[in-house]
């Protein structure tokens, strides 16, 4: 399916993908950063912000990576992206690296991982998924994690993000929070695929991310090829949104590295 997206700037494209369950708008503070010197192209990932809703009760992750060339087409853009994605997003990107790795010149795995699910970590999934749709909202997700996503700095002096991120999150529809919330259960591991990875890879990580944890992002730089790791500080599992003046530096410095490489 074609995405809704921001698209903005000029000059070599670089991709962000959101994480579950928000939208594009959270990559709000890199659009002045980047966009000075690359297209930004942002999606909303199926069901999110104003994109379409899938069809069925499943919106699996490989669908979702689906959606991202098919709107890459659709933009015109033929030529490979970078492509960057925070947790969920990171996923998607990785279905990408590893099914469709032409059409990528670079990726930035941004508070992620590479591990599947384990099973209890999914079958409790699947149930919060049968909860949301029977109860028609989205709370038992919201509160299961907003009190995890975030660094204390943020909590202590940023409120108005925390408050952005929790409208953001209360405006997913819960029909297809459900559905997502059952891909991410049945999404493959995509660790054995990462010493496959031929582009340079850019891991970012909040050091205070207890999602994605620093530990899961050191065991994917030493799993992958040419990969380098930027530690955020005072930063969660949202550091793009709450440490953003250190994320565009490490995104823009890892930009520059790839523009010269290629001359
Ligand atoms: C996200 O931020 O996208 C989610 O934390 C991903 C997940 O639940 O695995």
């Amino acid at each position: 399916m074609r995405l809704h997206c921001a698209d903005v700037g000029r000059g070599p494209v670089v991709v962000l993908l959101h994480g579950f369950p928000f939208d594009g708008r959270m990559w709000e503070a890199q659009h002045e950063a980047l966009a000075a010197s690359y297209r930004l192209v942002i999606p909303d990932l199926r069901g999110f912000g104003q994109s379409p809703a899938p069809v069925g009760d499943v919106s699996a992750i490989d669908a979702m990576a689906d959606d991202v060339l098919e709107t890459l087409d659709a933009l015109g853009i033929a030529e490979p992206v970078v492509l960057g994605g925070l947790s969920m997003g990171g996923y998607v990107a990785l279905s990408i690296a590893a099914r469709a790795p032409d059409r990528l010149r670079g990726l930035m795995l941004i508070d992620t991982k590479a591990a599947g699910d384990t099973a209890d970590a999914a079958a409790g999934r699947r149930e919060t998924a049968d909860k949301v749709e029977r109860i028609g909202s989205t709370d038992a997700v919201v509160e299961g994690m907003l009190g995890k996503l975030f660094a204390t700095l943020t909590w202590e002096r940023r409120p108005e993000v925390v408050g952005q991120i929790e409208t953001m999150m209360r405006q997913a529809p819960p029909r297809v929070v459900a559905a997502t919330l059952r891909g991410l259960g049945a999404r493959p591991d995509r660790t054995a695929d990462l010493a496959g990875i031929a582009v340079s890879t850019l891991v970012v990580v909040g050091d205070q991310d207890a999602i994605t944890p620093p530990e899961e992002a050191r065991r994917m730089v030493r799993d992958l090829p040419d990969a380098r790791l930027a530690e955020i500080p005072d930063a969660g599992h949202l550091a793009p949104v709450e440490n953003p003046d250190e994320v565009n530096r490490v995104l823009l410095d890892y930009l520059a590295t790839l523009d010269q490489v290629e001359g």
